[in-house]
């Protein structure tokens, strides 16, 4: 018996949105507009990861996110996605810790994202954006997720970590493998999983050997191998945390990268307000991340018996934060499916999440976005996509794997 929630919702009004079609077909904001409306906070006692609450109102998720010890991210029960851990692949990592462990890393990697560590980066990152921008071939058809999104956030990153600079599409490849939940329903892409997860925790292992021995430099690997929260770590661990800082660092904003792309050909309107007024590409940065949400959901486990929104909520239930219909959610936003560069509320969005786990890497992400925006104003580029864009058939990454476009100048 499970309370309120048996009592109003038998199994067979259960909604599951788990599934990866949904998101393929970018069918979701409908159905989450449905149980926003209809039930906020729905139980579904059966789906491929087995029971779980979606919880899909903006206030609802904020109150969940304050309570980080009643709704615990540790991966002793089970981890921040859907998908519980794979037992044979254990990489624990700070997002998915609680207090105390998590306070001592995130305190170690968060001077790397502080101002002045971003104020030292902005130069670079607007080089390597105008050389990327101006190789781009003019009329002709290419996939801007492969030359503009990942070529930009994987050298991003492997300017982050000193990262062996030819290899840097390598930490692409390991961010589309970890964060692959189609990995989950066959074996034999799980089995390839595993093979190229452990090929990152070997190119990693080799690293840290070499920097540990190095002594500390100012790269983000080598403060961590060097730092009193993380230098005796077990090699499984270190990579964990190092996996996040790859999905973190590259598909997330990646995502949003392209999702500007699919948002302005959608609301064309946005350009010309952008092109008349440059003092609103600060906004239209919060306004995109809103929009696209490219971390669909994180979820929590119930440390004990409680309520959200009126619902009995059991110790151990699955508590699915949908990121995605918060930023939809029409009592916060209106007309809330509009990509729209002037809504003035676009920075109350809860892509980054919220809490003691906000994500640390979010001005480093604004700041690379502002400046891919900026300098396609620059160049009066504009981008036009060729057809609609092949999405990430996932309920955790939500982005594109191709978007073909061709360029031209206004
Ligand atoms: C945490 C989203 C970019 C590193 C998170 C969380 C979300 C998120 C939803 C979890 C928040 C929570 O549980 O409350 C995003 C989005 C990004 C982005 C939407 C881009 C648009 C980045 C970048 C980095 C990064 C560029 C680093 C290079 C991290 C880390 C955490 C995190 C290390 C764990 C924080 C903790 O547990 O304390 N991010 N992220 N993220 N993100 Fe990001």
């Amino acid at each position: 018996m499970r309370g309120l929630a048996a009592a109003s919702h038998p199994e067979s009004d259960a909604i599951d949105v788990t599934a990866n079609d949904l998101y393929g077909e970018g069918r979701w904001p409908e159905v989450f507009a449905r149980l926003r409306r209809d039930d906020p906070v729905h139980y579904c006692p059966e789906s491929f990861y087995g029971p779980y609450w979606s919880i899909t109102r903006h206030a609802d998720i904020s109150h969940v996110e304050a309570l980080p010890q009643l709704f615990s991210s540790s991966w002793t029960h089970g981890g921040i996605t859907i998908l519980h851990d794979d037992p044979d692949i254990q990489l624990p990592m700070f997002i998915a810790m609680d207090r105390p462990e998590h306070t001592a890393m995130r305190r170690t990697v968060s001077p790397a994202f502080s101002p002045s560590a971003l104020t030292d980066h902005s130069a670079a990152i607007r080089a390597r954006t105008i050389a990327l921008l101006d190789s781009l071939p003019v009329g002709e058809p290419f996939d801007w997720v492969d030359r503009v999104s990942t070529e930009l956030t994987t050298q991003m990153l492997a300017t982050l970590f000193d990262f062996p600079w030819e290899d840097r599409r390598l930490l692409a490849t390991w961010a589309n493998w970890a964060g692959d939940f189609r990995a989950a329903v066959s074996p034999a892409l799980r089995r390839k999983r595993q093979r190229i997860l452990q090929q990152m925790v070997d190119y990693f292992g080799r690293l840290w050997e070499e920097r540990r021995h190095a002594g500390l430099a100012p790269d983000l690997l080598s403060r961590m191998i060097h730092s009193d929260a993380m230098s005796n770590l077990r090699p499984q661990e270190f990579c964990g945390n190092l996996m996040l800082l790859v999905i973190g660092g590259t598909d997330t904003t990646r995502n949003s990268m392209t999702g500007l792309v699919v948002a302005l050909e959608a609301f064309p309107e946005n350009r010309a307000l952008l092109d008349a007024d440059r003092g609103l590409v600060v906004n239209a940065v919060s306004e995109l991340v809103r929009w696209q949400t490219p971390l669909s959901h994180m979820r929590r486990t119930a440390t004990e018996d409680t309520e959200i929104g009126g619902k009995a909520i059991r110790a151990g239930d699955k508590v699915v934060l949908w990121y995605n219909s918060a930023n939809r959610d029409e009592a916060v936003f209106t007309d809330a499916d509009r990509f729209d560069v002037t809504r003035p509320n676009a920075r109350r969005h809860l892509a980054f999440g919220f809490g003691i786990h906000r994500c640390v890497g979010a001005r480093l992400a604004e700041l690379q976005l502002y400046i891919l925006i900026e300098e396609i104003l620059n160049r009066q580029m504009v981008v036009t996509p060729l057809h609609a864009p092949m999405r990430i058939p996932s309920p955790f990454a939500n982005g594109y794997r191709k978007q073909m476009v061709s360029i031209s100048r206004s």
